[in-house]
Parts: structure tokens; sequence; C-alpha cells
């Protein structure tokens, strides 16, 4: 039986002083990492993965994938892998339900691309996964033909029969989710026909980049991307590039400090992704982004950052999708800008790892901050942190955005709860101390 692997809870404590210096790399992409075991598996040949994030949502990604009798070599000497992949029809059955712990993106991905598989599955998750919404992923992959059981609210865990025969369909997707779209198109590769998405708001890309790097043919045209089940994919090599999302918190960390001036290298600067940059630009950050090159079908760049005077700005809703992920740090910018920012049309925050916009919130306030939560957003007055104690609850990004809080703060802030930044940054008390951060376990 699966065992839920609790971390030792982990309280970080952050004095107030410092500032960010230095060239840095943070951890490979998340999401790329993700995708990366995930057709290398399914691909025939060898795959060789470069810079993967061997963080714990990643890592659960892998043992899926040991756990259906793929062999996968590493990860050696920072983030080296090599799948030997089984082709599409070559996975097997796993003995017992498979855990993915914290990560909603295995889970969502993997419903869609075990719904064609020949055998059962059961996806389990910890306690936040596990009262995460689902029929996202499930209803449509109904409609093409999967059975899927969850618990009566829709949440993990998730029982995937198999069996079923996919046939492929036209899905206008009701919400901006690129864990939903990447589901359909892996359901996709099983399903008879053409499965075609049309996104009403773009979402990130890296599935639709990875398969045509995989040599699987999709066809994109505006907002609708389509795949024809029954191809192949094939080995290749990937370099994964740093986290624009890990990247996040330095990027504010040095804007938020008086003399700060980081160079954060070779991070990911996919369109769909850079939606931080082009936020805390509005806001008045200096910020530049010189581009290196494309890596594995994504460009990456050098990314400069200097102490700025910020400024609130109201939030182009057009943003919101591109810098999902990123919120809990930019409400640490907004909240040492000169001026109100207002947020809208991102209730998506209320059901990441936690709900965002209640756990920021109520952390802001704790620190002195005039914060105003609303159904969709935030409204936040900038101000003077202080220092005090707050609660991650258990959401990797909200505990990092509160341990850069520190660099602007007038106190020591102790944020409790944030063992699970190893989901997503592991190093990360290393790597930002290096830079300059007064931070500590408790
Ligand atoms: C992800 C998509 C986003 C993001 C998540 C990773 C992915 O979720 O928040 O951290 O890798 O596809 P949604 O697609 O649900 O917005």
């Amino acid at each position: 039986m699966y065992t839920e692997i609790l971390s030792s809870p982990a309280t970080f404590v952050i004095e107030p002083r410092g500032f960010l210096t230095g060239q840095l790399r943070v951890p490979g992409d998340k999401s790329i990492s993700h995708r990366a075991i995930m057709l290398g598996a399914l691909a025939e040949g060898i795959t060789y993965i470069k810079g993967f994030l061997e963080g714990e949502d990643t890592l659960a990604t892998l043992e899926a994938f040991r756990m259906l009798g793929v062999t996968i070599q590493g990860p050696e000497k920072g983030g080296d892998i090599r799948i030997h992949g089984v082709g599409l029809q070559g996975l097997q059955a796993p003995r017992v339900p498979i855990y993915l712990g914290n990560s909603g993106t295995s889970m969502r991905l993997l419903a869609g691309l075990f719904a064609g598989q020949a055998f059962n599955v059961e996806l389990v998750g910890d306690t936040s996964l596990s009262r995460r919404p689902m029929r996202r992923v499930c209803d449509p992959l109904t409609q093409m033909g999967a059975f899927i059981e969850t618990t009566y609210q829709g949440t993990p865990p998730l029982f995937i029969h198999g069996g079923r025969f996919l046939h492929g369909m036209e899905y206008i997707m009701p919400i901006a989710s690129a864990q939903v779209k990447s589901s359909l198109l892996l359901a996709g590769l099983y399903a008879t026909g053409e499965t075609r998405i049309i996104e009403s708001t773009p979402t990130r890309d890296h599935t639709e980049r990875m398969l045509i790097g995989f040599g699987y043919p999709i066809e994109q045209s505006g907002a609708s991307i389509s795949v024809q089940g029954g191809g192949k994919l094939y080995g290749t090599a990937i370099e994964v590039p740093a986290d624009i999302s890990s990247a996040a918190f330095f990027i504010v960390g040095a804007l938020i400090s008086t003399g700060s001036d980081i160079l954060l290298e070779h991070v990911g600067i996919n369109p769909t992704r850079t939606g931080v940059i082009d936020i805390l630009r509005r806001m008045g950050a200096e910020i530049e982004v010189e581009e290196s090159g494309i890596v594995g079908g994504e460009p990456v760049a050098a990314i400069r950052v200097k102490a700025s005077k910020l400024y609130g700005i109201e939030i182009p809703k057009e943003l919101v999708s591109l810098a999902i992920d990123e919120f809990p740090a930019i409400f640490i910018a907004a909240a040492c800008a000169e001026g109100q920012t207002t947020l809208t049309g991102a209730e998506e925050l209320r059901i990441k790892e936690s709900d965002r916009i209640q756990v920021m919130a109520d952390g802001l306030q704790a620190l002195g901050i005039s914060v105003k939560p609303t159904p969709d957003g935030i409204i936040i007055q900038g101000g003077q942190l202080q220092g005090g104690e707050v609660n991650s609850h258990g959401d990797h990004r909200c505990a990092m955005a509160f341990a850069i809080a520190g660099l602007a703060a007038k106190n020591t802030i102790i944020v409790h709860d944030c063992a699970n930044v190893a989901t997503s940054f592991p190093g990360f008390i290393g790597l930002a101390s290096a830079a300059g951060l007064a931070i500590n376990h408790a």
C-alpha cells in the first residue's frame, strides 16, 4: 500500500536585513520536467534529460513511471536522466495505487495519459491534492470514452478504468488551464480520430512544444490545437531551462531591497510564462531580459534585476493566466509598492495548492499590510512590511513569497509550514542565503 510521506514541518525565520546580489541559477522548470518524463516514457528509444527538477512533485511523476515498468536511470549530477522509453503501448499495470504527493500537474496529466491504457490505475495524493478539483479533467475525458471514478465531490483518489476505447472530440475549454489542455492532448494520443482543444485564453504550451520535439505531429491554428491518435513518439534529448516560477522569488526579492543587483541564468522565457515580468515592469521594475537561444524548443534568457521603485497597478486580466503561479511573489511586490494594486479574474488562485488569495491576504495582514481579498482577486495597499508570524498552509509558493518579504521588512518574519518548498524548489534556503537573504530553519 502507499504511505503518505510526511516531511517534518519546517519553519523559516527571516531576519530583516540584506539585499540580493550575484549570479544564480534556480532549479529546472517543473512543468517541463513533468512532461519530459511522461513523453520520454512513452517514446520509442532513449530520452536524455538534462537539468531535470529534482523536486518532490516531479520525482512523483518519475516514480509513477517506474511503477509502470519503465526503466529510468538517474537523476544524477544536477538532473541528468536517461529514460528507456517503452512506446505508447508498452506501459505495464502497477501493482499498487500511485501516490503523487502534492502534485496537481502529475494527477491531472496522468489522468489523461492513463485513460486510454489497457489496465486500471488508482491515483492518490496528499491532503492538499486530495481536496483539489478533478472534474475539470474527468468530465471531458469521460466525453472521450474514459471511465474515471472520483469521490462524490469530484476530488482524488482517481480510479481510472482500463480497457476503454477513446475517441477524439472537439473541446472548447471552459477555464484557462494548461493542465486540462495537456491531459486531453495526452488522452488524444490514444484516441481514434482527432482531438481538438480550443482555448479561450492562452495557457502554457510546453506540452505542444514537447510533442513536436518528440516527433509527434500536432496542428495549431490560432486558439485551436489538435492531435490525431495512433502516432509515435521518438526518444530525444531535452534540456530543461531554469524555472521562471522559482526565479520570480529572486526577481521580486531584488526589486524590493535597496542595493540588490542579480543575474538569473538560463531562465525559461516561454511567452506563455512571462506574465510576471510584464506585470512587474508595469509596476516600474527594472528587469533586463537577454535572450540567449532556444533549448529543447523553449526560449531561454539571462535576467538582470536591480532594486526598483514600484507603483501599484491594476493588473490586466489578460496577463493572469500567463503569471498564474507567480502571484504570491507579485503580491509581495505590491505590498512594497507605492499605491494600490488590484487583481481581478484570478479565481483559479483559490484552488491551487492552497487558497492563495486567502493565505497571502492573511499573511500580509499579519505583516502590517492593508489587504482586501475578493472572490476573484485581491486589493493590496502598498506600505511598510513589519515583522510577524505567518502560515503558508503547506503551500510552497506562499512560503517562499513570505520568505523574500523579509528583504523589505522592519522586523523578523517567521513562516510556518514550509516543508513543501521541496516540491518545487529543493535547495531554496541555500541559494537564497548565498544571494543575501538572512534565512534560517527554526
Ligand atoms: C501547470 C499548469 C498550471 C500551474 C501549475 C502547473 C502545468 O495549472 O498553475 O503549477 O504544468 O501544466 P493550471 O493549468 O491548472 O492553471
